[in-house]
Protein backbone atom coordinates (compact mmCIF):
# COMPACT_ATOMS: atom_id res chain seq x y z
CA UNK A 1 0.00 0.00 0.00
CA UNK A 2 1.02 3.28 -1.03
CA UNK A 3 1.96 5.69 2.01
CA UNK A 4 1.29 9.60 2.04
CA UNK A 5 2.48 12.17 4.45
CA UNK A 6 0.87 15.25 5.55
CA UNK A 7 2.17 18.22 7.21
CA UNK A 8 1.31 21.56 8.65
CA UNK A 9 3.43 24.21 8.30
CA UNK A 10 4.30 27.68 9.57
CA UNK A 11 1.61 30.21 11.27
CA UNK A 12 -1.45 27.60 11.99
CA UNK A 13 -4.86 28.98 10.41
CA UNK A 14 -8.12 27.77 11.15
CA UNK A 15 -8.72 24.81 8.36
CA UNK A 16 -5.69 22.97 9.13
CA UNK A 17 -7.17 20.00 10.90
CA UNK A 18 -10.41 19.84 7.94
CA UNK A 19 -7.32 19.58 6.08
CA UNK A 20 -5.78 16.88 7.89
CA UNK A 21 -8.64 15.44 8.18
CA UNK A 22 -9.60 15.17 4.61
CA UNK A 23 -6.33 14.05 3.40
CA UNK A 24 -6.22 10.98 6.01
CA UNK A 25 -9.66 10.31 4.96
CA UNK A 26 -9.29 10.50 1.16
CA UNK A 27 -5.59 8.88 1.23
CA UNK A 28 -7.35 5.68 3.08
CA UNK A 29 -10.50 5.62 0.53
CA UNK A 30 -7.82 5.11 -1.93
CA UNK A 31 -6.11 2.44 -0.72
CA UNK A 32 -3.62 4.21 0.60
CA UNK A 33 -2.15 4.49 4.29
CA UNK A 34 -1.88 8.06 5.63
CA UNK A 35 0.82 9.38 7.93
CA UNK A 36 0.77 12.67 9.76
CA UNK A 37 3.80 14.29 10.33
CA UNK A 38 3.88 16.25 13.70
CA UNK A 39 5.64 19.53 14.20
CA UNK A 40 6.06 20.48 10.26
CA UNK A 41 9.15 19.83 9.06
CA UNK A 42 10.76 19.36 12.22
CA UNK A 43 9.16 16.25 12.44
CA UNK A 44 10.38 15.28 9.00
CA UNK A 45 13.73 16.00 10.16
CA UNK A 46 13.61 14.08 13.88
CA UNK A 47 11.52 11.01 12.24
CA UNK A 48 10.57 8.25 15.11
CA UNK A 49 7.66 8.87 17.11
CA UNK A 50 6.87 12.04 15.03
CA UNK A 51 5.54 10.14 12.05
CA UNK A 52 2.74 8.25 13.05
CA UNK A 53 -0.18 6.42 10.74
CA UNK A 54 -3.16 7.73 11.43
CA UNK A 55 -6.95 6.14 11.23
CA UNK A 56 -9.94 7.60 9.77
CA UNK A 57 -11.34 7.33 13.54
CA UNK A 58 -8.42 9.38 14.82
CA UNK A 59 -9.39 12.30 12.63
CA UNK A 60 -13.06 12.47 14.06
CA UNK A 61 -14.10 15.92 15.03
CA UNK A 62 -11.27 17.57 13.78
CA UNK A 63 -13.28 19.63 10.97
CA UNK A 64 -14.18 22.53 13.07
CA UNK A 65 -11.02 22.53 15.61
CA UNK A 66 -8.84 25.26 15.25
CA UNK A 67 -5.07 26.10 14.77
CA UNK A 68 -3.46 22.47 13.70
CA UNK A 69 -3.37 19.10 16.12
CA UNK A 70 -0.28 18.22 14.14
CA UNK A 71 1.13 21.06 15.06
CA UNK A 72 3.72 23.33 13.41
CA UNK A 73 7.04 24.92 13.64
CA UNK A 74 9.34 27.39 11.50
CA UNK A 75 12.20 24.62 10.99
CA UNK A 76 15.81 26.28 11.05
CA UNK A 77 17.11 22.12 10.26
CA UNK A 78 15.33 21.88 7.25
CA UNK A 79 16.68 24.76 5.86
CA UNK A 80 20.20 23.14 5.37
CA UNK A 81 20.64 20.18 3.08
CA UNK A 82 21.67 18.18 5.97
CA UNK A 83 18.26 18.43 7.84
CA UNK A 84 16.74 18.02 4.28
CA UNK A 85 18.98 14.52 3.66
CA UNK A 86 17.80 13.20 7.71
CA UNK A 87 13.95 14.08 6.53
CA UNK A 88 14.80 11.97 3.07
CA UNK A 89 15.94 8.96 5.34
CA UNK A 90 12.92 9.35 7.75
CA UNK A 91 10.81 9.09 4.71
CA UNK A 92 12.60 6.11 3.05
CA UNK A 93 12.82 4.42 6.59
CA UNK A 94 8.89 5.23 6.99
CA UNK A 95 8.04 4.23 3.26
CA UNK A 96 6.73 7.48 2.31
CA UNK A 97 7.00 8.99 -1.29
CA UNK A 98 4.22 11.19 -1.62
CA UNK A 99 3.61 14.28 0.54
CA UNK A 100 0.91 17.04 1.25
CA UNK A 101 2.11 19.96 2.53
CA UNK A 102 -0.36 22.49 4.17
CA UNK A 103 1.22 25.99 4.63
CA UNK A 104 2.24 29.78 3.24
CA UNK A 105 3.99 30.22 0.45
CA UNK A 106 7.78 30.07 2.25
CA UNK A 107 6.59 26.22 3.72
CA UNK A 108 5.19 24.88 -0.01
CA UNK A 109 8.93 26.77 -1.66
CA UNK A 110 10.51 24.53 1.06
CA UNK A 111 8.73 21.57 -0.19
CA UNK A 112 9.58 22.20 -3.98
CA UNK A 113 13.14 22.60 -3.27
CA UNK A 114 12.97 18.67 -1.33
CA UNK A 115 11.29 17.53 -4.09
CA UNK A 116 13.60 18.75 -6.84
CA UNK A 117 16.64 17.89 -4.57
CA UNK A 118 15.42 14.50 -3.92
CA UNK A 119 17.15 12.23 -6.59
CA UNK A 120 20.19 13.80 -5.08
CA UNK A 121 19.61 13.10 -1.25
CA UNK A 122 18.85 9.60 -2.13
CA UNK A 123 21.93 9.01 -3.56
CA UNK A 124 23.90 10.61 -1.32
CA UNK A 125 22.45 8.50 1.50
CA UNK A 126 23.57 5.94 -0.59
CA UNK A 127 27.02 6.90 -0.78
CA UNK A 128 27.60 7.98 3.38
CA UNK A 129 25.93 3.93 4.21
CA UNK A 130 22.97 5.43 5.62
CA UNK A 131 20.78 3.57 3.14
CA UNK A 132 20.96 1.02 0.98
CA UNK A 133 20.41 1.24 -3.13
CA UNK A 134 17.42 -1.67 -1.95
CA UNK A 135 15.86 0.16 0.08
CA UNK A 136 15.80 3.55 -1.92
CA UNK A 137 14.79 1.82 -5.40
CA UNK A 138 11.07 1.83 -4.26
CA UNK A 139 11.09 5.60 -3.42
CA UNK A 140 13.11 6.83 -6.29
CA UNK A 141 9.93 9.79 -7.26
CA UNK A 142 8.46 12.16 -4.40
CA UNK A 143 5.28 13.74 -5.41
CA UNK A 144 4.61 16.59 -3.11
CA UNK A 145 1.50 18.59 -3.38
CA UNK A 146 0.63 21.84 -1.69
CA UNK A 147 -2.34 23.56 0.43
CA UNK A 148 -2.19 26.66 0.98
CA UNK A 149 -3.21 27.34 4.81
CA UNK A 150 -2.59 30.66 5.97
CA UNK A 151 -5.34 33.50 7.50
CA UNK A 152 -3.33 36.21 5.65
CA UNK A 153 -4.76 35.40 2.06
CA UNK A 154 -1.43 36.49 0.48
CA UNK A 155 -0.84 33.60 -2.36
CA UNK A 156 -1.64 34.28 -5.59
CA UNK A 157 -3.34 32.32 -8.11
CA UNK A 158 -5.89 31.33 -5.76
CA UNK A 159 -9.00 33.23 -4.38
CA UNK A 160 -8.95 32.26 -0.61
CA UNK A 161 -6.43 30.40 1.00
CA UNK A 162 -7.55 28.11 3.98
CA UNK A 163 -7.99 29.92 7.09
CA UNK A 164 -8.83 33.77 5.83
CA UNK A 165 -12.45 33.84 6.00
CA UNK A 166 -12.25 32.19 9.58
CA UNK A 167 -9.68 35.17 10.66
CA UNK A 168 -11.85 37.86 9.14
CA UNK A 169 -15.08 36.43 10.78
CA UNK A 170 -13.72 37.15 14.07
CA UNK A 171 -11.89 40.30 13.53
CA UNK A 172 -14.99 40.98 12.37
CA UNK A 173 -16.87 40.13 15.93
CA UNK A 174 -14.46 41.50 17.59
CA UNK A 175 -14.56 45.02 16.17
CA UNK A 176 -18.61 44.86 16.55
CA UNK A 177 -17.52 44.39 19.92
CA UNK A 178 -15.44 47.53 19.71
CA UNK A 179 -18.31 49.62 18.13
CA UNK A 180 -20.80 49.03 20.99
CA UNK A 181 -18.17 50.24 24.01
CA UNK A 182 -16.93 52.86 21.00
CA UNK A 183 -20.73 53.67 20.73
CA UNK A 184 -21.58 54.08 24.21
CA UNK A 185 -18.40 56.45 24.83
CA UNK A 186 -18.25 58.26 21.31
CA UNK A 187 -15.08 57.08 21.38
CA UNK A 188 -12.41 56.58 18.40
CA UNK A 189 -11.28 53.18 18.03
CA UNK A 190 -7.91 52.32 15.79
CA UNK A 191 -7.58 48.56 15.95
CA UNK A 192 -5.13 46.90 14.06
CA UNK A 193 -5.19 43.38 12.23
CA UNK A 194 -2.92 41.19 11.08
CA UNK A 195 -1.67 40.02 7.51
CA UNK A 196 1.78 40.42 7.03
CA UNK A 197 2.45 42.42 4.13
CA UNK A 198 -0.80 41.58 2.58
CA UNK A 199 -4.23 44.18 3.28
CA UNK A 200 -6.97 41.30 2.52
CA UNK A 201 -7.92 41.01 5.85
CA UNK A 202 -8.03 45.02 6.78
CA UNK A 203 -9.48 45.88 3.46
CA UNK A 204 -12.29 43.22 4.00
CA UNK A 205 -12.82 43.28 7.70
CA UNK A 206 -12.87 47.36 7.30
CA UNK A 207 -15.79 46.63 4.41
CA UNK A 208 -17.59 44.03 6.13
CA UNK A 209 -17.97 46.43 9.44
CA UNK A 210 -18.40 49.93 7.98
CA UNK A 211 -15.41 51.38 9.23
CA UNK A 212 -14.58 54.77 8.84
CA UNK A 213 -10.91 54.75 7.31
CA UNK A 214 -8.48 52.30 6.61
CA UNK A 215 -4.74 51.53 5.81
CA UNK A 216 -3.19 49.12 3.97
CA UNK A 217 0.11 47.76 2.29
CA UNK A 218 -0.88 48.16 -1.24
CA UNK A 219 -2.26 51.37 -0.86
CA UNK A 220 0.10 53.51 1.43
CA UNK A 221 -1.75 57.13 2.47
CA UNK A 222 -0.98 60.05 -0.19
CA UNK A 223 0.19 63.56 0.68
CA UNK A 224 -2.53 65.45 2.89
CA UNK A 225 -4.07 61.86 3.93
CA UNK A 226 -4.60 63.57 7.54
CA UNK A 227 -6.78 66.22 6.53
CA UNK A 228 -8.46 63.89 4.28
CA UNK A 229 -9.30 61.18 7.07
CA UNK A 230 -10.45 63.94 9.69
CA UNK A 231 -12.33 65.48 7.52
CA UNK A 232 -14.39 62.18 6.00
CA UNK A 233 -14.53 61.08 10.06
CA UNK A 234 -15.37 64.85 11.05
CA UNK A 235 -18.55 64.19 8.55
CA UNK A 236 -19.56 61.46 9.82
CA UNK A 237 -19.78 62.34 13.40
CA UNK A 238 -21.38 65.39 12.84
CA UNK A 239 -23.73 65.43 9.72
CA UNK A 240 -24.22 61.75 9.69
CA UNK A 241 -24.77 61.41 13.07
CA UNK A 242 -22.17 58.66 13.87
CA UNK A 243 -21.13 58.05 17.34
CA UNK A 244 -18.11 55.63 16.94
CA UNK A 245 -15.35 56.14 14.65
CA UNK A 246 -13.46 53.30 13.49
CA UNK A 247 -10.07 53.10 11.77
CA UNK A 248 -8.19 49.65 10.64
CA UNK A 249 -4.90 49.88 10.06
CA UNK A 250 -3.21 46.62 8.59
CA UNK A 251 -0.16 45.24 10.78
CA UNK A 252 2.11 46.12 7.42
CA UNK A 253 0.47 49.25 6.10
CA UNK A 254 3.69 51.68 5.31
CA UNK A 255 3.65 55.47 3.71
CA UNK A 256 5.41 56.22 0.74
CA UNK A 257 8.68 56.03 2.11
CA UNK A 258 8.13 52.20 3.45
CA UNK A 259 7.58 53.75 6.97
CA UNK A 260 5.56 51.27 9.10
CA UNK A 261 2.32 53.36 9.68
CA UNK A 262 1.36 53.87 13.34
CA UNK A 263 -1.61 53.16 15.50
CA UNK A 264 -0.72 55.46 17.57
CA UNK A 265 -0.09 58.20 15.71
CA UNK A 266 -3.40 57.92 14.16
CA UNK A 267 -4.86 57.72 17.43
CA UNK A 268 -2.81 61.27 18.76
CA UNK A 269 -4.40 62.87 15.09
CA UNK A 270 -7.44 62.10 15.90
CA UNK A 271 -7.33 63.10 19.68
CA UNK A 272 -5.21 66.66 19.10
CA UNK A 273 -6.82 67.19 15.69
CA UNK A 274 -10.41 66.29 16.34
CA UNK A 275 -10.46 66.22 19.92
CA UNK A 276 -11.74 62.79 19.59
CA UNK A 277 -11.07 60.28 22.65
CA UNK A 278 -9.69 57.36 21.08
CA UNK A 279 -8.15 54.04 21.92
CA UNK A 280 -6.01 52.00 20.15
CA UNK A 281 -6.98 47.90 19.63
CA UNK A 282 -4.87 45.53 18.34
CA UNK A 283 -6.32 42.25 18.17
CA UNK A 284 -2.89 40.06 17.85
CA UNK A 285 -3.53 36.07 17.84
CA UNK A 286 -7.40 36.40 18.51
CA UNK A 287 -7.45 36.25 14.89
CA UNK A 288 -5.37 33.04 14.69
CA UNK A 289 -6.96 31.27 17.14
CA UNK A 290 -11.03 29.65 17.24
CA UNK A 291 -13.18 27.38 15.19
CA UNK A 292 -12.87 26.94 11.61
CA UNK A 293 -16.10 29.32 9.70
CA UNK A 294 -18.19 26.94 7.65
CA UNK A 295 -16.03 28.17 4.55
CA UNK A 296 -12.63 27.11 5.96
CA UNK A 297 -14.46 23.60 6.66
CA UNK A 298 -15.61 22.91 3.20
CA UNK A 299 -12.51 24.66 1.26
CA UNK A 300 -10.16 22.62 3.68
CA UNK A 301 -12.33 18.92 2.86
CA UNK A 302 -12.59 19.84 -1.08
CA UNK A 303 -8.71 21.00 -1.09
CA UNK A 304 -7.71 17.95 0.86
CA UNK A 305 -9.30 15.67 -1.07
CA UNK A 306 -8.42 16.78 -4.42
CA UNK A 307 -4.78 17.22 -2.73
CA UNK A 308 -4.77 13.30 -2.49
CA UNK A 309 -5.95 13.25 -5.81
CA UNK A 310 -3.52 14.85 -7.06
CA UNK A 311 -0.61 13.46 -5.16
CA UNK A 312 -1.58 10.31 -6.97
CA UNK A 313 -1.81 11.01 -10.51
CA UNK A 314 1.43 13.73 -10.71
CA UNK A 315 4.13 12.33 -13.02
CA UNK A 316 8.04 12.98 -11.83
CA UNK A 317 8.12 15.63 -14.62
CA UNK A 318 4.81 17.50 -13.60
CA UNK A 319 5.80 20.99 -11.48
CA UNK A 320 4.16 20.46 -8.27
CA UNK A 321 1.06 22.00 -7.92
CA UNK A 322 -0.74 23.83 -5.14
CA UNK A 323 -4.78 23.42 -4.87
CA UNK A 324 -6.30 26.37 -5.33
CA UNK A 325 -9.90 28.07 -5.24
CA UNK A 326 -10.73 29.83 -8.45
CA UNK A 327 -14.35 31.38 -9.17
CA UNK A 328 -15.90 28.53 -7.12
CA UNK A 329 -13.50 25.72 -9.00
CA UNK A 330 -11.10 23.78 -6.95
CA UNK A 331 -8.21 23.86 -9.54
CA UNK A 332 -4.26 22.73 -9.58
CA UNK A 333 -1.74 25.29 -10.52
CA UNK A 334 1.78 24.85 -10.48
CA UNK A 335 3.11 25.42 -7.01
CA UNK A 336 6.07 28.01 -8.18
CA UNK A 337 4.31 29.45 -10.72
CA UNK A 338 1.75 30.97 -7.60
CA UNK A 339 4.58 31.46 -5.17
CA UNK A 340 6.29 33.60 -7.92
CA UNK A 341 3.65 35.42 -8.87
CA UNK A 342 3.11 36.68 -4.97
CA UNK A 343 6.56 37.55 -4.99
CA UNK A 344 6.16 39.64 -7.93
CA UNK A 345 3.31 41.78 -5.80
CA UNK A 346 5.76 41.95 -3.04
CA UNK A 347 9.03 43.06 -4.58
CA UNK A 348 6.67 46.14 -6.49
CA UNK A 349 5.68 47.07 -2.64
CA UNK A 350 8.97 46.59 -1.30
CA UNK A 351 10.17 49.59 -4.41
CA UNK A 352 7.30 51.07 -3.51
CA UNK A 353 5.67 50.85 -6.58
CA UNK A 354 2.38 50.12 -5.25
CA UNK A 355 -0.01 51.03 -7.94
CA UNK A 356 1.97 48.32 -10.49
CA UNK A 357 1.38 46.09 -7.40
CA UNK A 358 -2.27 46.48 -7.47
CA UNK A 359 -2.33 46.04 -11.22
CA UNK A 360 -0.93 42.58 -10.68
CA UNK A 361 -3.49 41.67 -8.26
CA UNK A 362 -5.98 43.30 -10.24
CA UNK A 363 -5.35 44.25 -14.04
CA UNK A 364 -8.39 46.30 -13.79
CA UNK A 365 -7.29 48.44 -10.95
CA UNK A 366 -6.96 51.97 -11.48
CA UNK A 367 -5.08 54.70 -9.35
O1 LIG B 1 1.07 34.60 8.60
C1 LIG B 1 0.14 34.56 9.63
C2 LIG B 1 0.46 35.60 10.67
O2 LIG B 1 -0.53 35.51 11.69
C3 LIG B 1 0.58 37.03 10.16
O3 LIG B 1 -0.67 37.62 9.94
C4 LIG B 1 1.39 37.65 11.27
O4 LIG B 1 2.12 38.75 10.78
C5 LIG B 1 2.31 36.54 11.68
O5 LIG B 1 1.71 35.32 11.26
C6 LIG B 1 2.59 36.47 13.15
O6 LIG B 1 3.53 35.48 13.35
P1 LIG B 1 3.91 34.90 14.79
O7 LIG B 1 2.77 34.06 15.25
O8 LIG B 1 5.15 34.13 14.54
O9 LIG B 1 4.09 36.08 15.69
Amino acid sequence: RRRIGVLTSGGDAPGMNGAVRAVVRMAIHCDCEAYAVFEGYEGLVNGGNMIRQLHWEDVRGWLSRGGTLIGSARSLAFRERVGRMKAAKNMVLKGIDALVVCGGDGSLTGADVFRAEWPGLLADLIASGELTTEQVEPYKVLNIVGLVGSIDNDMSGTDATIGCYSSLTRICDAVDDVFDTAFSHQRGFVIEVMGRHCGWLALMSAISTGADWMFLPEMPPKEGWEDEMCSVITKNRTERGKRRTIVIVAEGAQDRQLNKVSSSKIKDILTDRLGLDTRVTILGHTQRGGAACAYDRWLSTLQGVEAVRAVLEMSPQSPSPVITIRENKIMRTPLMEAVQATKDVSAKIDKKEFDEAMKLRDPEFKE
